[in-house]
């Protein structure tokens, strides 16, 4: 069971119509799952601050405002949304480092191939999977993503989304991606007491298939993954396990 839809609720998050309304009745910011001080860690290990970063579906998130701050030097902020888009432009107007764009992730051929060392997506891919034609549009994002990477780029992939409906999407063969999996509690989460004391900060060892061990158990169960994609160059491909594709993942 690719689709879940176990954390999509009535709205359309896959619509533009949708996201419009809502950034037209909330304003402000917001971002979701976690804040950039949470995911720094994870940011600077990977994506040097002097990268080219494409933040997909950025919505009107401070995230790529404090990757500003933290010295990320140029970071391409897109989305469907032609509200958010103007809010940021506005908003960030000053800030040389970010740019705004309106665009489907589905179709970012405006951007030509290998323009980013670094993806970011943090609940975007999530709002696809909501969408009707869920499959085939993570399918078109996931292949914009992989043409724009840069050999030896990466997509950073923040979701709630669990290894069993995430990888069958993350290690088709055309991507090249060699893929290792984080996990960190959603913010505000309190350890229960005598839980272990492991750091959320080292790698969760997967199966062959890029799955969790059957006995791994979350210590929060809302916990956020984070999928670091890095595409391999053919070399290192041909050593990369490859987790079979059904039918019904298209
Ligand atoms: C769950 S929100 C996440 C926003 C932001 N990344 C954050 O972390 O707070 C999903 C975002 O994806 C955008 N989005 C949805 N479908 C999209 C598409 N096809 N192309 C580009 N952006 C899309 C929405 O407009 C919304 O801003």
């Amino acid at each position: 069971m690719y689709r879940d839809v176990s954390s999509c609720n009535s709205y359309n998050y896959g619509d533009a119509l949708y996201w419009d309304a809502r950034y037209i009745q909330e304003g402000g910011s917001f971002d979701w799952y976690q804040r950039y001080v949470a995911l720094r860690p994870f940011v600077r290990k990977y994506i040097s601050t002097n990268s080219r970063v494409l933040m997909v579906g950025c919505g009107n998130a401070v995230m790529s405002e404090d990757m500003a701050k933290d010295g990320y030097e140029d970071i391409m902020n897109i989305d469907v949304s032609s509200v958010a888009i103007d809010l940021m432009k506005k908003k960030y107007d000053h800030v040389p480092q970010l740019k705004y764009m309106e665009m489907d992730v589905r179709d970012m051929s405006f951007f030509p191939d290998e323009s980013f060392d670094g993806v970011i997506d943090k609940g975007t891919l999530d709002s696809l999977m909501c969408g009707t034609d869920a499959p085939i549009s993570a399918a078109r994002m996931l292949g914009e993503v992989s043409r724009l990477l840069k050999p030896g780029g990466i997509y950073m992939l923040i979701t709630y989304g669990d290894p069993s409906v995430r990888m069958p999407h993350l290690s088709r063969p055309a991507y090249s991606w060699k893929t290792v999996l984080y996990i960190i509690p959603r913010p505000g989460f309190e350890k229960p007491a005598g839980s272990s004391t492991k750091s959320n900060l080292e790698p969760i060892p997967t199966t062959d298939k890029g799955l969790l061990p059957p006995d791994y158990v979350l210590e929060d169960p809302d916990s956020h993954f984070i999928y670091v994609c890095k595409k391999t160059d053919d070399t290192e491909l041909s050593n990369a396990t490859v987790y079979p594709l059904k039918a019904d993942v298209l």
